[in-house]
């Protein structure tokens, strides 16, 4: 038997790093997927097969303790114990240790962009690995079963991710429980840095600053939980389009500001911001853990002029649209 599943990129629209502390954020998957096809082998041991995760034609097997890298890079090596760890999460769940299992990767998702490629790698594998297991999941339990892969693997994450990308369209989270918002287009220009950061890092980073000095980075967290709340207000107020775009800009703005000040902005990402706001955007500020990464504008009927302020300034656009689908079981194969 071999299965096929799917699962988005995201991006986070407001509070990133603040929803660690049990702040709100809201998220919104996007049209970008990771693919994973899984399938018995006879070894007992878990293969992975990572085709196309931007570092063509890397192979690892784990085995027991040990790990075969035919190649190691990097921060692909750091995609991979995603995928290790979710395996190893599901075949716990099925009783199933000790069971030959190898998995398969392409993605189009940019690795370390910020965009949610291990969460979407995790949900991916879970979705795909459960199926083949015969374990009966909801999509809910797909995203909590994420989130443990990310504490496994990170130390500590909120959960947002592998809950967007397993669920799909927009969603307000906070502490574990999220709430559908409606759906709707945003006329959104993402604009990758090309360099990446690491989520692990980032987070720990901010962990550090805000034990050191709780009194200057507590009520920066909280203004960022407040700058949620506006915007969950904002998206499902019935106010006039030009009215909320132009709201929620401004709210973009802070928010950016004050991940800035936080110390998770960088050069690029902050240059790329600025090129959007100059050529039209109404509001720009950075998504997901930034260290590099990607930054997202809000331009309605600007997007391509946005799209090509953010190429002059050296960074590559994505026009991209919102996803409605999270996970999605796409090939069953006998
Ligand atoms: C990463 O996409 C979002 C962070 O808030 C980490 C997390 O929520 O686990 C930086």
């Amino acid at each position: 038997m071999r299965v096929l599943a799917s699962a988005p990129a995201k991006i986070i629209l407001f509070g990133e790093h603040s929803v660690v502390y049990g702040k709100p954020a809201i998220a919104a998957a996007i049209d970008l997927r990771t693919y994973v096809w899984a399938e018995f082998n006879d070894s007992g041991a878990i293969k992975i097969e990572a085709r196309d995760i931007r570092v063509p034609g890397l192979t690892v097997s784990f085995s027991e303790d040990e790990i075969y890298f035919e190649s190691d890079y990097g921060r692909a090596a750091e995609v991979l114990s995603y995928v290790r760890q979710a395996i190893e999460l599901v075949r716990d769940e099925a009783d199933a240790n000790g069971r030959g299992i190898t998995v398969s990767i392409t993605s189009q998702i940019p690795v370390g962009a910020g965009l949610g490629s291990s969460a979407a790698v995790a949900v991916a594998t879970i979705g795909a690995v459960s199926k083949l297991l015969g374990l009966e999941l909801t999509k809910e339990e797909i995203g909590k079963l994420g989130h443990r892969v990310e504490l496994l693997v990170q130390g500590a994450s909120s959960g947002i991710d592998p809950t967007v990308s397993a669920i799909g369209g927009f969603i307000h989270y906070e502490k574990g429980n999220f709430e559908h918002l409606p759906f709707m287009e945003l006329p959104i220009v993402v604009g990758y840095t090309g360099s990446s950061g690491s989520t692990r890092e980032l987070v720990a980073m901010v962990k550090q600053t805000r034990e050191e000095m709780p009194d200057v980075i507590e009520p920066i967290l909280a203004a960022m939980g407040r700058i949620v709340g506006r915007a969950r207000d904002v998206l499902l107020s019935d106010l006039d389009e030009e009215v909320r775009f132009a709201r929620l800009g401004r709210l973009m703005n802070i928010n950016h500001g004050l991940l800035d000040a936080l110390g998770v902005s960088t050069k690029k990402l902050s240059e790329l911001v600025y090129a959007a706001r100059t050529a039209g955007a109404l509001g720009a500020k950075i998504t997901g853990a930034g260290g590099g990464g990607c930054m997202y504008a809000l331009a309605p009927e600007k997007q391509s002029e946005v799209a090509t302020a953010i190429t002059i300034a050296g960074g590559t656009p994505m026009i991209t649209r919102i996803s409605g689908e999270g996970l999605r079981v796409e090939e069953v194969l006998p």
